[in-house]
């Protein structure tokens, strides 16, 4: 595929590209070439300027200095923007939705340019270029219903249509799949290979580094905002890729699971039912790492949200540190010690009109609280910066509005407003989605951190290998019920995977 590639002319290319914010360098002389019909992956660490990278290519934002050269022709950076962008048939996926969520999929793909009878839309012309588009996509989503009614990834879908409704001939996907379930990630795989064999030039951002391995031919690494290398995927092991991003071996991902387990029981459920999920019997002491596996629509999200008290529970018992409780509400489960990192942070997890201080402690002001009324602004500060730094964070100032963080960091926001609550039991939900290889590993370090001090985590991971990395107990989910429920000792990914799949029988 490469070989091929190279030959003809780039569709981008981009030449010592440095952008600045406020106290931050995103890029440092960057340089980066596309060419058609290749899949070049762009990775790095979270922060390391790949989001930024795309976005000076798509005109949302105007480098510094460099220069950039589109299909040949040199562009003016003073008259850039994504208009622009868009005639010169630049189209993006993006890590953050940007579609307009009253609007049906129709009218987002075509806002802007929509064909018209005269004065008016042309709806039937729409239509009919809709359905031709979905087609060549091979996908049925339905594109005449608010996008706000969609599935996460179908308003990808409705992303990538938009794009390609542009006459796309290069198409930035940030961070597709940190927001797909495994199932809908085959599907893109395939949208992937059709584009391809258009001759379409494709720029990858993922964490998931496998997906590095299975679709892309080219690879770049940016790391703090520079350039550390291009090549060819074939010639690329994946131990090397992740020394790469984050510049040291990590011959360890997991670390060894510690022998934390205590007897005692933080949380009990019996025979608990609830919206998405039915007769759920589980425990989880104190010290313990406790999985919870199942495919997409298996009712974990589901489980954890009503433990929460964001989803309802409709029958059942649940016992907190041996007391049985009525059923939960949010402000109920934090006084009880419970902390919640929901798996769509963008939506739930963060408050984006708040700076990172106040995101980080939103979960704990009663422990800032002087004489019930005033603030500790001082100790509120330290404790921020300390979780954070431990969090190895990205960031020049605990008062920067949580936007301007990356994605990746935000993640690690969220994590780290209830490791400050001083939380006893931490409902997991996907917790290292978009999150780079390094801050995950980190991430599984803290989790194992907090049981050997006697706190207790619940994990749902999409990712089995993450569950087997760091569990001592795993429940397997499906269609709402436990259907088995494994220890350590005895961990077979084989049979996890054969009850995953609905292949073993309910356990009652
Ligand atoms: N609008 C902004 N204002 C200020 N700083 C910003 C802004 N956008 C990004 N940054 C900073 O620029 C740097 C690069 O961010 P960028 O979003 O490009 O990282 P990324 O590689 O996409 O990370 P992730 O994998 O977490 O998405 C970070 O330090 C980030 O905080
Ligand atoms: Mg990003």
């Amino acid at each position: 595929m490469t070989k091929e590639t190279k030959s003809g002319s780039p569709l981008i290319e981009l030449k010592d590209c440095t952008k600045l914010f406020p106290a931050t360098v995103a890029l440092d002389q960057v340089s980066f070439t596309v060419y058609p019909g290749e899949v070049h992956a762009l990775v790095g660490e979270n922060g390391a300027g790949k989001s930024t990278l795309v976005k000076c290519i798509s005109g949302e934002y105007i480098m510094n200095e460099g220069e950039l050269t589109v299909e040949g022709e040199k562009i003016n950076l003073k008259e850039y923007n994504v208009r622009e962008a868009q005639n010169r048939h630049i189209g993006i996926v993006h890590q953050e939705f940007q579609l307009m969520p009253e609007m049906t999929g129709i009218e987002n793909i075509y806002v802007g340019h929509y064909s018209k009878k005269g004065p008016f839309v042309d709806w039937k012309a729409l239509e009919a270029r809709a359905k031709k588009l979905f087609e060549f996509l091979g996908s049925d989503v339905n594109y005449n219903v608010p996008v706000k009614s969609l599935r996460t990834a179908d308003k990808q879908i409705i992303q990538l249509a938009r794009a390609l409704a542009l006459d796309a001939k290069t198409i930035i996907f940030d961070e597709l799949t940190a927001v797909l379930p495994e199932a809908d990630i085959n599907n893109i795989y395939r949208i992937i290979d059709l584009l391809r064999e258009n001759d379409i030039g494709i720029i990858y951002i993922s964490h998931r580094l496998d997906e590095i391995f299975d679709i892309c031919d080219r690879y770049t690494v940016l790391m703090d905002g520079k350039h550390v290398e291009t090549g060819d995927v074939e010639n690329l092991t994946k131990d090397r890729l992740i020394q790469l991003i984050s510049g040291r071996e990590l011959t360890k991902v997991y670390p060894p699971v510690p022998d934390s387990v205590t007897e005692e029981v933080f949380l009990e459920l019996k025979n608990l039912s609830g919206k998405g999920f039915k007769n759920i019997n589980l425990t989880a002491n104190r010290g313990e790492v406790v999985g919870i596996a199942g495919l997409v629509g298996a009712g974990k999200t589901e489980l954890l949200q009503a433990l929460f008290g964001n989803n309802p529970v409709t029958s059942g018992e649940i016992y907190i540190d041996g007391k049985k409780t009525k059923t939960p509400t949010p402000q109920v489960a934090i006084k009880k010690g419970l902390g919640l990192i929901p798996d769509e942070r963008r939506l739930l997890g963060l408050n984006r009109v708040f700076d990172v201080q106040k995101n980080a402690t939103l979960a704990s002001l009663d422990k800032f609280k002087i004489a019930n009324v005033f603030m500790n602004q001082k100790q509120e500060t330290a404790e921020t910066e300390k979780v954070m730094d431990q969090l190895n964070l990205k960031y020049y100032s605990l008062k920067q509005n949580i936007n301007t963080l990356s994605g990746g960091n935000q993640q690690k926001v969220v994590v780290g407003k209830w490791i400050i609550a001083d939380t006893e039991l931490y409902l997991m939900d996907e917790p290292t989605r978009g999150i780079d290889v390094g801050a995950k590993s980190e991430i599984y370090y803290l989790i194992n951190d907090l049981v050997s001090r006697g706190k207790c985590v619940i994990l749902v991971s999409p990712e089995l290998e993450e569950l087997l990395g760091l569990c001592h107990k795993i429940y397997v989910m499906y269609e709402g019920e436990i259907c088995y429920e494994t220890e350590r000792a005895d961990f077979s990914q084989e049979e996890i995977m054969t009850y995953l799949l609905g292949s073993g029988k309910i356990a009652h």
